[in-house]
């Protein structure tokens, strides 16, 4: 079996974002683009965020890149076998850090993600809310216990399938589950249903944006985000107000688009009766223009790609 940490890493980090199904295409295309460590530390940050794009949570893709720079620059060629080691790495938690160490390495080492503390929570009837310090401690306690001497990242991963596939948060297939006998509220779904214990959502906030969607031979007009928060370091339209020449404008298209704590209302502009030019204008303040055939070298939030996808096909009809 080949166990390559680096793309044991990159498995991880992506999975913490997506879906085995989704992540998957992530992972073969990072691994194209970057197939060693060094390719990933090298690479311009721009280039890393237009990657992403699309899997949300910005900060993960920034974290990876400087993590992989960390590795290069202090490791010496020589990959860390110890969990306190990789939780030096930025983005790097407890859970990261233990199932990198333990699928790579065979470190004696726990990895307690969502799945897993809610297989514990059942197998050990742990009722404390998920999130608090005594849950923590109840899940660690748990995760150790039961850990093997050996093949621990068979073990970690074993686990965690077993809440993906089978001790499901709905509806639990306990009787095809391998540990039904040992486990506190197996075949009692009601009982298992109501764990783990969790704590109320915030409410999710409501975000209004207005984008002015300006194409001109073959080239969209963006600015970078700069504001700290959703899509730092994306590319995005301007807002109407920001263009001073008299364009005239179809819409807005308003359409929401949601995140997992805010809710975003879009009203969508574009620039009318711009056939017939020749030359770019000028773009607005902070904005460039990027052709649309290079668009996925840049992070485009992903309502943005969609919007201007849908736009370049009813363009071609
Ligand atoms: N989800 C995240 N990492 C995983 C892994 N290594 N095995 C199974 N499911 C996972």
């Amino acid at each position: 079996m080949d166990r390559n940490p680096y793309a044991i890493f990159l498995s991880e980090v992506i999975l913490q974002q997506t879906r085995v199904a989704q992540g998957n295409a992530y992972f073969v295309k990072f691994l194209e683009k970057y197939p060693t460590v060094e390719d990933l530390a090298a690479a311009p940050l721009d280039s890393v965020l237009a990657l992403w794009s699309g899997l949300g949570y910005y900060n993960r893709a920034r974290n990876l890149h400087r993590a992989a720079q960390h590795i290069t620059q202090n490791w010496g060629g020589h990959w860390r076998e110890d969990v306190a080691d990789w939780m030096q790495l930025p983005g790097v938690g407890p859970y990261t850090a233990g199932a990198v160490c333990s699928i790579a390495f065979d470190t004696q080492a726990i990895a307690v993600d969502g799945n897993v503390e809610r297989v514990l929570s059942r197998i050990f009837h742990v009722t404390h809310t998920v999130g608090t310090a005594e849950a923590q401690r109840a899940f660690n306690a748990a995760a150790w216990a039961i850990l093997p001497p050996k093949r621990t990242g068979q073990h970690n991963q074993a686990l965690m399938e077993l809440g993906s596939l089978i001790c499901t948060p709905r509806q639990p297939k306990c009787a095809e589950c391998p540990v039904a006998s040992l486990c506190a509220v197996s075949f009692q779904p009601n009982a298992a249903e109501a764990l783990p214990v969790k704590k109320k959502n915030a409410p999710v906030k409501e975000v209004i944006l207005e984008w002015a969607l300006y194409s001109i031979l073959g080239h969209v007009a963006l600015r970078k985000r700069t504001e700290k928060g959703i899509w730092q370091g994306l590319y995005e339209p301007p807002s109407r107000e920001a263009w001073e020449t008299d364009i005239s404008w179809t819409g807005p298209n308003t359409f929401s688009h949601a995140l997992s704590h805010r809710k975003l209302f879009i009203s969508l502009y574009w620039a009318r009766n711009i056939g017939g030019a020749n030359h770019l204008p000028p773009p607005p303040e902070g904005c460039q223009w990027i052709p649309l055939d290079k668009r996925d070298e840049f992070g485009l939030p992903a309502p943005l790609s969609k919007a201007i996808l849908k736009k370049m096909i009813y363009l071609m009809h």
